[in-house]
């Protein structure tokens, strides 16, 4: 019997689930999307996770991304989020709301380790820089196969900025940058991240980089630098994949 798990991906203008056949990494139904609710304060996002668990009748382990720094299920961080997340244990909170036992990761983390176990880093070694292009700029670090949580490589601080607030895709569209000078940003953040650590292999996700031929070859970096392949799922995908790491 495969083992299929719930995997729901909280974000900041939609929140999305859907149960995953962790054998194959593909969805084992449609998935559902909601917006998120305005304010998106603890309650009102817990309310629609449940709304999203019953329309599964899903009954079993839950995991679910948030874009925060997340440790051992409590919400540490706010950058493009309700402040009321700050210290809130999150995972209880779900656990609560939908009755099933849910555990909670940062998105970025998600999404790698969907790419490590399905995507472009499956069989890879060496360091794997994942960042996923949205909102905000998220990051997952890996080492030989192994997720160095919560990076928050977006909040790089380049010429005295915050990485994210230049590079990010929702930067891109609100100072309505073209592709190439969009790639020029990106470019400097891709190099930052390599003189820092050095990495084998950059893989880039989120909303961007269904984009990612507009601005990758661009990019002058001599490290490979490769879209995700999981694009949009990777989040649902890796939050299901989260409920056995943990
Ligand atoms: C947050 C990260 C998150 C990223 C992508 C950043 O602003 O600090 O935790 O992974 O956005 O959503």
């Amino acid at each position: 019997m495969t083992a299929t798990r719930m995997g729901i991906d909280i974000g900041g203008t939609g929140i999305k689930g859907a149960p995953v056949d962790l054998e194959t990494g593909k969805l084992a139904a449609d998935r559902l999307r909601i917006l998120t609710p305005d304010p998106a304060t603890p309650e009102a996002v817990a309310e629609v996770v449940a709304r999203i668990v019953e329309h599964f009748d899903w009954v079993g382990p839950i995991g679910s991304t948030f874009p925060a720094v997340v440790r051992s299920g409590v919400t540490m961080t706010a950058a493009n989020v309700d402040r009321g997340w700050v210290g809130c244990n999150a995972a209880d909170l779900l656990t609560k709301t939908t009755g099933q036992p849910v555990t909670v990761l940062n998105d970025a983390d998600a999404a790698g380790i969907a790419e490590m176990r399905y995507g472009v880093g499956k069989d890879r070694k060496g360091t794997i820089i994942m960042i996923t292009l949205g909102t905000g700029i998220g990051t997952a670090l890996f080492v030989d196969g192994v997720l160095v949580p919560n990076t928050e490589l977006g909040h790089l601080e380049i010429d005295g900025e915050d990485a994210e607030s230049r590079a990010s895709d929702a930067a891109r569209t609100r100072e309505d940058l073209s592709w190439k000078h969009y790639a020029k940003r990106l470019d400097q953040y891709v190099d930052t991240l390599v003189r820092l650590f050095s990495p084998d292999l950059v893989v880039v996700g989120g909303g961007a980089s269904k984009h990612s031929d507009r601005f990758i070859p661009r990019l002058t970096s001599t490290v490979d630098v490769v879209p995700a392949e999981l694009l949009n799922e990777a989040g649902i995908v890796g939050a299901a994949l989260a409920v056995e790491h943990h």
